[in-house]
């Protein structure tokens, strides 16, 4: 008991201090009436930081805090006379990103936890355990003197080859937005504050400074919109990033009609919006369309703000507002509340919230003769090049600097397993010297993979006379700057499928099984060389604890239970924007054309009976569960519905349950998806017989499409069918229910427009 209460006091103690401090505020609007002009246009930009590693370039302005943290993303102008303190930002969102050694103080390390990629989050459809992730993040950044934290990402993944997908949660709005809100909630609940990212539309790397995004109002709406303006009405951000791209033919910085009539007139946002690093190009238009931080900013931003408030081209009045935006969120830091942070976070305690996220995000795929979880197989043989060096994030500015990192070698010793030891040999001597033939890492920059190592198969069949199991890891790295490739990287190199081949003829000869492990940030082809294999768990970029985790799953300790928020096609021609990723030529784009509109991911391969390899919502389990039939509480729609049903786990395993409401609309005059998510619920732990019921509400919203001609929500009249099941395409109980007349559910202001007539794209 005393432990207990200990245990909760000591996680509360940061929230305590915090509040106490709290007393101190700032009013905003005297303190704007005592600044200058000078000042008012230092505080709208950013104190551009150092590159991690290079020399400081311009001297520290005098009163700024330039090296409270250093080599964080960027920090604030301090006016110190006004009492106005730097804040300090820097980036998620796999975790904090900060430099672990510093320079001037080799007594400390500032190490941080490194979570599970953004896809694996979104994958475990667990909005609590997400917020929990969120909280231990928000304590990291709290402890370490960092007042915002530039995560979550939400971009859509529109293709599977946009370089930075692992940063993002998924194909789907509502599980993006959902998921981006729960982890917000997390980390301002430490009292710090988060910059959702990047606002819109900046689905891939190439030419990501200048891309045009040509995308319908429609499509913007339902779906590259939604996921932000979810995560804003259910968990206010401090801030907001704006994207590199345009859209519509115009810079999202520099756009009134995104940051002011959409995210503030229609979403009540109201916070401040920065841009991402070196966004944009007019600093008077991003002044006037509400982008209120230049980050990481440059002197010169400075001079032609205030050249423009004297010239009359910017009215004072819109930097004023600029400035109150930022002011009134530095009132709300940690730096303005004096918070004593301790430089020294719970690094063991996070370890373990790291390692319980990692295993529910993992995805079982395939499950033959129900090879997992393994039994009495105690001696296993470990293939693959990420088996032994943990592919533990994406690289960039969502790398995290961890302390260490559990590899699948290490987190199966730990657990009691036996490794053929003639091949792990093989795999650390093969790794050794390849890695110590790589060029340099350049900094943010992808490293060139170390090819797969080729085992000849009288080796294989050696360690298959010993060996029970062979587990084979594919990894996979991507990030910032470059989208994927097809070859060697969406599909399997040579090497890759001769090794899968030759490991599966020989085991399988000996009646033992194979295993893929798939460490991966982003889709890949499986379609090729699935059939070869037991068993498929997709582990996705684990984190640091990602070897232990997947032992847990391996065992059958974690029975797994993540599901897929993003689609597994046959092959890449299947995505739908296979023809127009990443735009109108392939290496420098001038502009990306959404043609597929609102039919991405799911909504595309549903609607025209495209077979995907493993779909939208798809995972196993140990268990089974049984869908009992669903109720609704009327079959005429009147402002809402409740939906409910009973899942009971029938197999032998006690495992959780993800339960997916997806609707049918009529889509008569707007043409609609198949069907769409608009609900889901995680079951808890459910023992061999137990049973759940969920209960599902339906709102107005859950109908309605973006009518472009009218600028409005419309919810059709006309016969629903609500979908519930294990996966989009696994629907286990139906029930239909009937709006009898139109309705106008929210008028919204125009905005966004494409230039030219794109309606067709509307479809
Ligand atoms: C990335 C952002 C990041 C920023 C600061 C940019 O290159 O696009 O996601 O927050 O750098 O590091």
């Amino acid at each position: 008991m005393k432990t207990k209460f200990f245990v909760v006091a000591l996680i509360l103690l940061p929230i305590i201090l915090l509040a106490q401090s709290s007393n101190l505020t700032l009013d905003v609007d005297e303190v704007v009436s005592k600044m200058t002009l000078e000042q008012k246009a230092k505080q709208v930009v950013g104190m551009r930081m150092r590159s991690p590693g290079a020399p400081q370039t311009t001297a520290p302005v005098v009163g700024q805090t330039e090296d409270r943290v250093p080599d964080a993303a960027g920090s604030t102008y301090a006016i110190p006379e006004l009492a106005i303190p730097s804040m300090v930002v820097a980036d998620g969102p796999a975790g904090l990103r900060i430099t672990p050694i510093r320079g001037n103080d080799s007594t400390k390390t500032y190490y941080a936890t490194a979570f599970p990629i953004a896809t694996l989050l979104a994958s475990t459809w667990d909005t609590s355990l997400v917020r929990n992730v969120g909280y231990t993040i928000g304590n990291e950044v709290l402890e370490y003197g960092v007042d915002i934290i530039l995560m979550p990402a939400l971009n859509l993944h529109r293709n599977p080859l946009c370089g930075r997908n692992f940063e993002y949660y998924s194909e789907d709005p509502l599980i993006t937005g959902s998921i981006a809100a729960a982890m917000v909630k997390g980390l301002q609940s430490t009292g710090i504050g988060t910059s959702i990212k990047h606002f819109a539309a900046n689905n891939q790397e190439t030419n990501r400074n200048n891309i045009n995004t040509i995308v319908s109002e429609r499509a913007l709406r339902e779906l590259y919109l939604k996921g932000f303006e979810i995560a804003v009405k259910r968990s206010h951000p401090w801030t907001m990033m704006s994207s590199y791209n345009k859209i519509n033919g115009v810079y999202t910085s520099e756009s009134n009609d995104l940051l002011t009539l959409i995210l503030r007139n229609d979403w009540d946002f109201k916070g401040f919006v920065m841009t991402d690093w070196f966004g944009g190009k007019d600093p008077v238009d991003q002044m006037k369309a509400g982008n209120d931080l230049l980050m990481p900013g440059v002197p010169q931003q400075s001079q032609v703000i205030m050249e423009a408030v004297k010239d009359g081209a910017l009215d004072i009045k819109i930097l004023d507002n600029n400035v109150k935006r930022i002011l009134n969120i530095i009132s709300r830091s940690p730096a303005f509340k004096k918070y004593q942070y301790s430089d020294k976070p719970d690094l063991k305690a996070h370890a373990q919230v790291a390692r319980t996220a990692a295993a529910e995000g993992m995805v079982l795929l395939k499950n033959e003769n129900s090879a997992l979880p393994l039994k009495n197989e105690k001696r296993l043989a470990l293939f693959g090049n990420s088996s032994y060096d943990l592919i533990v994030g994406g690289t960039g500015s969502g790398d995290v600097n961890e302390a260490y990192s559990i590899s699948f070698e290490k987190g199966l010793i730990d657990a009691g397993y036996t490794l053929d030891d003639s091949l792990r040999h093989l795999y650390l001597k093969y790794l050794k010297e390849e890695k110590a033939k790589q060029p340099k890492p350049r900094f943010f920059r992808v490293p060139s993979p170390i090819p797969q190592m080729s085992i000849p198969v009288n080796t294989i069949d050696k360690i298959a006379e010993k060996a029970e199991v062979a587990i084979v890891t594919i990894g996979r790295i991507s990030g910032e700057f470059t989208d994927r490739k097809l070859e060697g990287d969406f599909y399997l190199d040579s090497v890759e499928q001769e090794l899968l081949e030759n490991v599966s003829t020989v085991f399988h000869a000996r009646s033992k099984k194979v295993i893929a492990v798939l460490n991966i940030g982003g889709v890949i082809e499986v379609t090729s060389w699935r059939d070869k294999v037991d068993a498929i768990l997709l582990v996705w970029q684990p984190g640091q604890e990602g070897g232990a985790a997947f032992a847990d799953v391996l065992s059958g300790k974690v029975n797994p239970s993540g599901k897929l928020a993003t689609t597994f096609p046959m092959k890449y021609e299947d995505v739908p924007s296979s023809n127009n990723f990443p735009g109108t030529s392939p290496d420098n784009p001038e502009k990306v054309v959404y043609e597929e509109g609102t039919y991405v991911g799911y909504r595309y391969f549903n609607t025209f009976n495209v077979k995907p390899a493993y779909e939208f919502g798809y995972g196993l389990s140990y268990t089974d569960f049984s869908y009992g039939k669903v109720k609704l509480n009327s079959n005429i729609f009147k402002e809402k519905l409740t939906a409910t049903l009973t899942i009971t786990n029938t197999g032998k395993a006690a495992g959780k349950e993800i339960v997916e409401l997806y609707i049918s609309a009529p889509g008569k005059r707007l043409a609609k998806p198949a069907s769409e998510l608009k609900g889901y619920a995680k079951t808890k732990l459910l023992k061999p017989g137990a049973s759940e019921t969920v209960s599902f509400v339906i709102t107005t919203q859950d109908l309605a499409s973006f009518d472009p001609q009218r600028t409005s929500w419309i919810a059709e009249a006309g016969d629903y069918t609500v979908k519930i099941g294990s996966s989009s395409n696994n629907i286990q109980a139906t029930a239909t229910f009937k709006l009898p007349d139109e309705l106008v559910v929210e008028k919204l202001n125009k905005a966004l427009a494409p230039a030219v007539d794109i309606n067709e794209l509307t479809k």
